[in-house]
């Protein structure tokens, strides 16, 4: 694609400002909105530092229909990667309509600003989440859909509204990416993961714990049917998944309306595993316990990422090792994240 102005909405968030610095180091002019509820402004701030090129940040909430009319008549925006949303199971499920709320009406918001700007781009940040517990392992593209908590069913209901609005609209292209679990930081450890709060993942909360910030990590059921009975994911470096995004704008204009693409590494990795390759990044052993099973998790869970290969060109290049030492340097340098003194 030509390096016309990209939006990333939510581009200080994990993945967004990860996603920025791939673009930016593609040559994308980029400009990011968002409501920092979930993210903070030194994480723009940490992107510029680590790549050169135009990046604009506009302060706004993408539910806020005449900020994304400003921002469309202000700018010239060829492209549309969506991250803003909420993404927390646990809180979907207390509060689905704040979910619905946001996820799909925001979406909304955003796709009718780009059908009065005529912008015809949209790469949306999906999850493997819409395939529940998946019937097999590879999970492929056209596995059913079970979405189990109202996050999961926001993102599936995305993805339609995505479609159809393909369907009616011959000149859109969209890129329907679905993340399986990202993780990791950039090489730099100026930029990685920060929950707010307790974190409900397991990466960042075993990097909390070998940083001293928890005491232990309690794993979650070891008797599942896995090689080693704890639960087993497809951990992707949240480095390969910002630059499956710019290999999904290079490559957007020959996709057929909307197409769902896995990104993952498609293979798994165990909790054990991770535990174990996180002790080699930090260099002493992680407190653990071996706590029940949680709820709603399921035993094996990862991508079969071949239509990523075929239409993007793109595979994961980094392990759980690499994973694990990139998120050690953020973490040990920056133990209370952006917000570290
Ligand atoms: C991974 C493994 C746990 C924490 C979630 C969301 C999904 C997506 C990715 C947004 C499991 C085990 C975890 C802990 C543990 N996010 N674990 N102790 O559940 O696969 O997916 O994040 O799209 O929507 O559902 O990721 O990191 O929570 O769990 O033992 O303290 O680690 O049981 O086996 P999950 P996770």
């Amino acid at each position: 694609m030509a390096r016309k102005t990209v939006l990333v909405t939510g581009g200080a968030g994990y993945i967004g400002s990860h996603t920025c610095v791939e673009l930016l180091n593609a040559g994308f002019p980029v400009v990011v909105l968002d409501n920092f509820r979930n993210s903070h402004p030194e994480a723009i701030e940490r992107v510029r530092k680590l790549a050169a090129g135009s990046l604009k940040l506009v302060t706004g909430d993408v539910c806020d229909s005449a900020c994304l009319e400003r921002l469309f008549a202000e700018e010239s925006i060829a492209a549309v990667i969506h991250f803003a949303g909420l993404k927390a199971v646990g809180e979907s499920v207390a509060k689905p309509e704040l979910y619905y709320r946001v996820n799909v009406g925001g979406t909304l918001t955003l796709i009718e600003a780009m059908l009065k700007a005529q912008c015809s781009r949209f790469v949306f940040s999906s999850s493997a989440t819409v395939y529940g517990d998946p019937q097999e392992v590879p999970v492929p593209e056209n596995a059913r859909f079970a979405p189990e908590s109202p996050y999961g069913a926001s993102k599936a209901m995305v993805e339609r509204v995505l479609t159809d609005v393909a369907k009616a609209n011959p000149s859109w292209r969209v890129a329907l990416l679905r993340y399986f679990n990202p993780v990791g930081a950039h090489v730099s450890g100026e930029i990685g993961e920060d929950p707010l709060g307790p974190p409900d993942n397991l990466f960042p909360y075993v990097a909390q714990v070998a940083v001293g910030k928890r005491e232990y990590l309690t794993i979650h059921g070891n008797d599942y049917p896995t090689r080693d009975g704890t639960g087993e994911r497809d951990y992707i470096h949240v480095v390969d998944l910002a630059r499956g995004h710019v290999a999904a704008l290079d490559h957007l204009d020959e996709l057929h309306a909307a197409t769902a693409i896995n990104l993952g590494r498609g293979i798994g990795g165990t909790v054990m595993e991770v535990l174990r390759a996180f002790e080699k990044a930090c260099g002493h052993p992680i407190k653990h316990v071996v706590g029940p099973r949680r709820p709603g998790d399921v035993a094996r869970y990862f991508a079969d990422p071949a239509q990523a290969e075929k239409l993007l060109g793109w595979r994961a290049e980094f392990d759980i090792e690499r994973a694990c030492a990139d998120t050690w340097r953020w973490q040990s340098r920056y133990p209370d994240g952006f917000r570290t003194r």
